[in-house]
């Protein structure tokens, strides 16, 4: 029996080499382009895995309903035996639970936030829904290792001496921050908009960072919130994300499940999926809520999105720091400019208005809660800001007994003070 398995081994092994060669001979006689083409097809071939069924989004999506044990997570080396945990063994426990406020006059609930291919079908139980990545999709990237991948140096970090470091990268952030101390966790609820992009290799987004390390070439960082990128989706729809990275954006990590990593348990809610209503100026403002927690048991840290769906997690083996726990926080926007020459970019951040506006004009995060040692959510404690040109985006806190901790922030770009 060892003998035979073995021998089968063998031959598979030798089945492989030998397409290897026939792919690299192949790949030699190759112009660029083909070999290009290839790579995409191949690459497509790994993200999107054969679905049990298929659900046509109306904004143009195609959700595929994965096999939950066939998702992309278990394409890595060291999940190849994981055991899927389909619930965390602890839930932080805290003051803001939303389900034991009371309402809030100013804000809307009767529609909850939804995912607009929910109205064409659902997918079952233990399969999980996954955007389905598209040619085009791939094409839009600088290259293929590229695509579903931040761009290094595109952290917020404030207080930094370097200016270079600051400006250079073009990113511009307005956030809200804590450190100093042990953090297992971090909760906001989002107020979410469809800010304008300018360029379509520009984006807005609006999240939080859940931090390790001291931002060298080996910062950790789990992420997650609302976003707007042409350039990894093809429109401008307001989109649910998730970013994780090991080692400063360089070679780990990738947006939702593009690639292996996160564990999705969840499903009803699909990562870099659309999600509706958004606010608009003066009217009805919508919000999601996010949280993010490391499982004192197995040490995994997982994701909840609104009040019921616990999306998943990041297995603690792919962080060095936050294997431990995180070491700062932050909550915010962050907008990319790409215009030469010094010229600011119009592209928004939040609702392209400044916090001064207030409610229903400006974008905020509101009850912004860190998890502490005991699995409580609680206060943040010495929250700093942070921008970059506070005349092109600003960020300004407060409190109060509705709202917590909570923040304004945002802006329209260029405008007479930011040329
Ligand atoms: C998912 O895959 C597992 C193992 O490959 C299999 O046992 C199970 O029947 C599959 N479930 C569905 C819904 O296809
Ligand atoms: C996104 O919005 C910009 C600015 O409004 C517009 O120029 C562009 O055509 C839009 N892109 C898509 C793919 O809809
Ligand atoms: C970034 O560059 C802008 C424009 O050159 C400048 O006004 C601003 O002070 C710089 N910000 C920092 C933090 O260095």
């Amino acid at each position: 029996m060892g003998r035979r398995r073995r021998r089968r081994g063998c031959l598979l092994g030798l089945l492989l080499w030998v397409s290897w060669i026939a792919v690299s001979v192949d790949g030699a006689r190759m112009d660029g382009v083909s070999k290009h083409t290839l790579q995409v097809k191949r690459h497509l071939k790994r993200l999107n895995k054969p679905p049990v069924n298929t659900i046509q989004s109306p904004d143009g999506d195609v959700i595929d309903c994965v096999n939950i044990s066939e998702q992309p997570a278990f394409d890595h080396p060291y999940l190849k035996d994981h055991k899927i945990q389909m619930r965390p063994s602890f839930h932080p426990e805290g003051l803001f639970d939303e389900s034991k406020v009371a309402t809030t006059a100013s804000t809307e609930r009767a529609s909850p936030i939804n995912q607009p291919w929910h109205g064409n079908g659902r997918c079952l139980e233990n399969t999980i829904p996954i955007r389905r990545t598209k040619e085009e999709d791939v094409l839009r990237a600088s290259s293929v290792k590229r695509y579903g991948r931040k761009t290094s140096r595109s952290i917020p970090k404030p207080r930094s001496t370097d200016p270079s470091l600051i400006n250079e990268s073009g990113h511009q952030h307005a956030i809200a921050y804590v450190e100093g101390d042990k953090f297992y966790g971090a909760k906001a609820t989002i107020n979410v908009w469809t800010p304008t992009i300018d360029q379509p290799n520009e984006f807005s987004l609006s999240q939080l960072w859940v931090l390790g390390g001291s931002f060298g070439e080996d910062l950790n960082s789990i992420e997650a919130g609302w976003q707007v990128s042409p350039d990894l989706y093809g429109d401008n729809n307001t989109r649910l994300f998730t970013y994780w990275t090991s080692d400063a954006y360089q070679a780990t990590g990738c947006y939702n499940l593009l690639c292996s990593g996160f564990i999705q348990v969840n499903s009803e809610i699909a990562m870099g999926a659309s999600i509706s209503p958004v606010s608009t100026y003066r009217n009805p403002q919508y919000d999601i809520n996010i949280l993010i927690w490391k499982d004192p048991k197995e040490g995994h840290w997982w994701m909840q999105f609104g009040n019921d769906y616990v999306l998943g997690y990041w297995p603690s083996f792919l962080f060095s720091y936050l294997a431990d726990s995180a070491s700062m926080i932050e909550w915010g926007g962050e907008v990319v400019n790409t215009e030469a020459d010094g010229q600011h970019t119009s592209t928004q951040m939040g609702s392209g208005h400044f916090p001064e506006e207030g409610f229903g004009k400006a974008s905020y995060f509101r009850n912004i809660q860190v998890v502490d040692a005991s699995n409580n959510l609680k206060a943040p404690q010495g929250i700093g800001t942070f921008t970059e040109q506070s005349n092109c985006y600003d960020i300004q806190t407060g409190s109060n007994a509705d709202w917590g901790r909570y923040f304004y922030y945002g802006g329209p770009g260029k405008n007479p003070n930011c040329p």
